[in-house]
Formats: C-alpha cells, sequence, structure tokens
C-alpha cells in the first residue's frame, strides 16, 4: 500500500463510524464498520435500558412496591384501647385489613387475608399473636411473619400515622415478590 493510501486511509478511520458506512472503500472496512456501529448501539441501548429500570430496581431492593400516601382514617385511638383491635379495609375495599393496639401500646396494622389460603386473620390477646382458624396458621403481631402453621409469606404490612388523636392508614408495603 503507498504511503499515500495509507495516509488517506487513516484520515478515513478516525471519521465515526456511521459516516463511513456510506464512503466506505472496501469489504474489510464495511465489515469493520458495521461492527463498530452495532456494538456502540447495542452498549448505548444497554445503558439506557439499565438506567431507565434503576427507580424500579432501588424500589424492588427496598421491598417497597407500592406506597401511595394517601390518607385513609380507620378509628379514633381514644376508641381503641390497648390489647384490641379494629377491622377496615385498605388499600381498596377489597382488601381487609386489622389494626391492632397491642398491651404495650404500639399500633400494628395488617392485610388480614392469611397468606395460605386467604382466611381472615385474627388478633388473639391473649397470647398476642395474629391467629388464622382455618388450619392453626400464626403471624408475629410485630412483623407479620409467618411463625406456625402452613402459612409460608408474611402478611401485607400497612403503615400507620397518627394525626390529632385518629389513626390513619398512610400506605402500604408488601414485603415478598
Ligand atoms: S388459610 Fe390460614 S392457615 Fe390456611
Amino acid at each position: 500500500m503507498s504511503e499515500q493510501m495509507k495516509c488517506k486511509k487513516e484520515k478515513h478511520l478516525k471519521k465515526d463510524d456511521m459516516l463511513n458506512l456510506k464512503d466506505n472503500i472496501n469489504r474489510f472496512d464495511d465489515l469493520k464498520f458495521n461492527r463498530r456501529a452495532f456494538l456502540k448501539t447495542a452498549v448505548g441501548a444497554s445503558v439506557a435500558l439499565g438506567l431507565s429500570t434503576l427507580p424500579f430496581s432501588v424500589k424492588a431492593f427496598l421491598g417497597d412496591f407500592e406506597d401511595d400516601r394517601e390518607l385513609v382514617e380507620i378509628v379514633k385511638l381514644e376508641d381503641l384501647p390497648k390489647g384490641s383491635s379494629v377491622t377496615f379495609n385498605y388499600p381498596s375495599e377489597k382488601d381487609p385489613a386489622l389494626l391492632i393496639h397491642t398491651k404495650a401500646g404500639e399500633l400494628k396494622a395488617y392485610n388480614s387475608a392469611c397468606t395460605h389460603l386467604m382466611c381472615p386473620v385474627f388478633y388473639e390477646e391473649e397470647s398476642e399473636v395474629l391467629l388464622c382458624p382455618c388450619h392453626q396458621g400464626f403471624f408475629d403481631l410485630n412483623n407479620g411473619h409467618p411463625i406456625a402453621g402452613p402459612p409460608q409469606r408474611e402478611l401485607p404490612l400497612i403503615e400507620l400515622e397518627v394525626q390529632n388523636g385518629v389513626v390513619y392508614a398512610a400506605g402500604r408495603k408488601i414485603r415478598h415478590g
């Protein structure tokens, strides 16, 4: 290859690959520029896809699949003495839920459909557990995790807020996939 042609070729290689596709001079260059342009596009698309799904990945990592901050009134705190519970529906009328005022004075709320076969779960005051009477499933009152019986998954947690003596549902966390 003459020196002039070599020079011409190097100059030619420095141009943008996509531009080179229109005036390439041989099959080798054609393959090279096509491959390079394809790789650039593929890498760019991968990065763009990764960035666009990042918020969902972070949410999934935190286990925070739902969080509508709309407050839904449940009950006045004075109407829910320690060691008692009240049923309500959240986030929709089709989702039964249970709010418990524990003997220690904490407020806990979960969707009350058992994660085994959907029977309603009750607050068992004496032993402070959540009980599903259908197949003797038990859940921990403090976190909604199954502790005995057939249920394998925890109950969805309902976040609470108390404002001016009224207890509100403020969001829901489904903690399993
Ligand atoms: S439905 Fe609750 S233990 Fe079976």
